[in-house]
C-alpha cells in the first residue's frame, strides 16, 4: 500500500501543464459570450478612450471588421474613470475566455448614434426628437450603457446549469461576477438621478430605464426578466418595496436568458434568426451561427 501511494505520487505531475480541452456544449457557451462581450469592450473603450480593441489589444479583434459608429463620449472625469475601468475589464475578460476557446473575430458591431437611438425610439414606441445621443453626455451615456452589460449578465446565469467542466463553470462565475457589478454601478450612478429630466426631453431616468427594460422584455419574449429602477412594489425586493437598484425575482435571484432570448435582443428584431440592431450581420460562434442558417458540419 505505501509502495502503491509512492508510486502514484511518481507518476502524478504536481500540476498539469496543458488543460484538457472542454467539452463542446462549454466551447458553444463560452463562445456565445464573446459576441457581447465584444460589444461591451468596444463600446467603453471608445466612449471612455476616444478608441477600441484595435489599438488596445490588436490580436483581440482578429481582423474583424471596425464597430460602426462608436466614438468618444462626453463624459465628466468622474464618469470617465469608471467607464475606463470596464473597458480593460473588458479587454479582461476577452482574454480570459479566448484563453479556453478558439473563439473568432470581432463581428461587426453597429454602436453608432443612430442604433441606440433606434432602441430608444423602439422603447418609447416614438420617434424622439432630437434623436437620442449615448455620446452627448455622461447621463445619456450611463443610459446607453444601462442597455449593455445588464444582457450579458443574464445569459451568464442562464449558461451556468448547462456548463459541464469545472473549468468553465469557474470562468463563467468570474465573468457572471464582475459583469453584476458593472450593472449595479451603472444602476447606482442612474438611481442617484432617477427623477432627474434627461435632457431635452419631458422623460425621468426613472421612465428610460423603465421602457428600456420592457422594450427587452417583449423582444426577449420570454416574460419579465428585466425591470427598471422603479418598478411597482410587487416586483421590488420581497414584494415590498418600490426603489429596485438590482434587478431580481421574486426571491431576489438573478434572471436567466437563453442564448436566443439575448439574440432576439440584441439584435433588436425579436427575432434570433433575423440578424440587425447591435449585430447587422449577426453574431458568431455554433450557437448564433445555428440561428443564421449557417452551422457547420
Ligand atoms: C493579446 O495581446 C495582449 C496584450 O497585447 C496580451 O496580453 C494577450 O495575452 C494576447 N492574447 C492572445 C489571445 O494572444
Ligand atoms: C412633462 O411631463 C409631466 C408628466 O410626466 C407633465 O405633467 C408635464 O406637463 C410635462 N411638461 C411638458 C413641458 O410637457
Ligand atoms: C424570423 O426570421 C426568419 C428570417 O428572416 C424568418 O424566416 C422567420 O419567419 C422569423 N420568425 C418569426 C417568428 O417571425
Amino acid at each position: 500500500m505505501p509502495l502503491l501511494v509512492l508510486l502514484l505520487l511518481l507518476f502524478t505531475p504536481p500540476f498539469s501543464l496543458s488543460t484538457p480541452p472542454l467539452p463542446s456544449v462549454d466551447v458553444d457557451l463560452l463562445e456565445f459570450a464573446l459576441n457581447l462581450e465584444y460589444l461591451e469592450a468596444e463600446f467603453f473603450l471608445w466612449g471612455a478612450l476616444g478608441y477600441g480593441l484595435d489599438r488596445i489589444a490588436g490580436n483581440l479583434s482578429a481582423g474583424g471588421p471596425p464597430p460602426i459608429g462608436v466614438r468618444k463620449a462626453n463624459l465628466d472625469p468622474f464618469v470617465r474613470d469608471i467607464v475606463t475601468q470596464f473597458g480593460y475589464q473588458e479587454v479582461g475578460h476577452l482574454k480570459a475566455i479566448k484563453q479556453r476557446v478558439k473563439g473568432f473575430p470581432r463581428p461587426l458591431l453597429d454602436l453608432s448614434a443612430k442604433n441606440f437611438a433606434t432602441v430608444v425610439d423602439n422603447a418609447f414606441g416614438e420617434a424622439l426628437k432630437p434623436p437620442f445621443d449615448p455620446y452627448a453626455n455622461g447621463l445619456n451615456y450611463l443610459l446607453a450603457s444601462y442597455i449593455i452589460p445588464y444582457v450579458g449578465l443574464t445569459g451568464y446565469v442562464g449558461a451556468n446549469p448547462n456548463l459541464q467542466s469545472s473549468v468553465a463553470k469557474r470562468l463563467v462565475a468570474g465573468l457572471l461576477s464582475v459583469e453584476s457589478a458593472q450593472d449595479a454601478v451603472i444602476r447606482t450612478l442612474l438611481y442617484e438621478q432617477l427623477d432627474k429630466k434627461v435632457h431635452p426631453y419631458n422623460i425621468s431616468v426613472a421612465e428610460f430605464t423603465d421602457k428600456i427594460s420592457i422594450l427587452r422584455n417583449k423582444l426577449g419574449g420570454a416574460g419579465i426578466k428585466d425591470e427598471g429602477l422603479v418598478v411597482p412594489p410587487e416586483l421590488g425586493a420581497e414584494g415590498k418595496i418600490s426603489g429596485n437598484v438590482i434587478a431580481g425575482d421574486e426571491n431576489s435571484i438573478a434572471y436567466a436568458r437563453t442564448p436566443e432570448e439575448i439574440l432576439r435582443i440584441v439584435y433588436g428584431t425579436g427575432n434570433a434568426s433575423k440578424p440587425g440592431g447591435f449585430f447587422p450581420n449577426g453574431g458568431d460562434g455554433r450557437i448564433a451561427r445555428s440561428y443564421l442558417g449557417k452551422e457547420e458540419y
